[in-house]
């Protein structure tokens, strides 16, 4: 028996296993190959906020902003010209969003906020990029969720892929379980634009509302 006993566990595992090991690299492949999409997808959505971001960061000669034509959360026709003298603090999302747009724009308000007397000379500015749905009256319900003094624009498409062009912002649909429930992919950059209209710097994603009001103060 000593000297057999040894011998039968291994056999009952040989014998097991030709049955189990292949459905089990099978589930297993298929868990890595999951994993792998799941991650690619992941790195995609990283990569292209990354790269905005490295364009608008390593060439600052480069130029960001410009002219533009848009409706506000009142169906009031801006252009740049509407915010001459102000200091804008401008993000591109669409009220549709789950989690990312609602986080920039509450770290936005909160920089603002803590500004103190500062405060009032700058705007915080929501463009859509998601001209389909957000109507002026979808933006209106949204921005006063924000702030009082949250400007939400949106326009057509071709007037919103001009002014995201202007600004380097990439952004492109992403479908949803049915027709109306698509996401759009976005770069989350926070834009700084002087009283003259002219982009001054960016503020990245994972900045802190502290951080980002000490920027501020720096340039006010
Ligand atoms: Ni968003």
């Amino acid at each position: 028996m000593s000297s057999k006993s040894p011998d039968r566990p291994k056999k009952a595992e040989v014998t097991r296993r030709p049955h189990r090991l292949p459905g089990a690299a099978i589930s297993l492949a298929l868990v890595v190959l999951i994993a792998v999409g799941v991650l690619a997808v992941r790195q995609y959505g990283g990569m292209s906020t990354g790269i905005a971001a490295e364009t608008a960061g390593r060439e600052s000669t480069m130029k960001i902003g410009g002219p533009f034509t848009l409706v506000d959360q009142d169906g009031q026709a801006v252009t740049e010209a509407t915010f001459e003298g102000r200091w804008l603090l401008v993000y591109f999302g669409f009220t549709f969003c789950p989690d990312v747009c609602p986080t920039a724009l509450t770290r936005n308000i909160s920089a603002i906020d803590l500004l103190g007397e500062q405060a009032e000379k700058i705007t915080p500015v929501l463009i859509s990029v998601d001209p389909q749905r957000d109507s002026p009256e979808k933006l209106k319900d949204y921005v006063r969720f924000f702030h009082p003094r949250l400007v939400g624009l949106t326009g057509t498409p071709q007037q919103i892929a001009s002014v995201a062009k202007e600004y380097r912002v990439f952004y492109v649909k992403s479908p949803g379980d049915t027709p109306e429930t698509y996401l759009v992919d976005h770069s989350s950059l926070t834009y700084l634009i002087g009283p003259d209209g002219k982009f001054v710097e960016f503020f990245s994603h994972g900045l802190s509302a502290e951080e980002v009001a000490n920027r501020l103060k720096q340039r006010l």
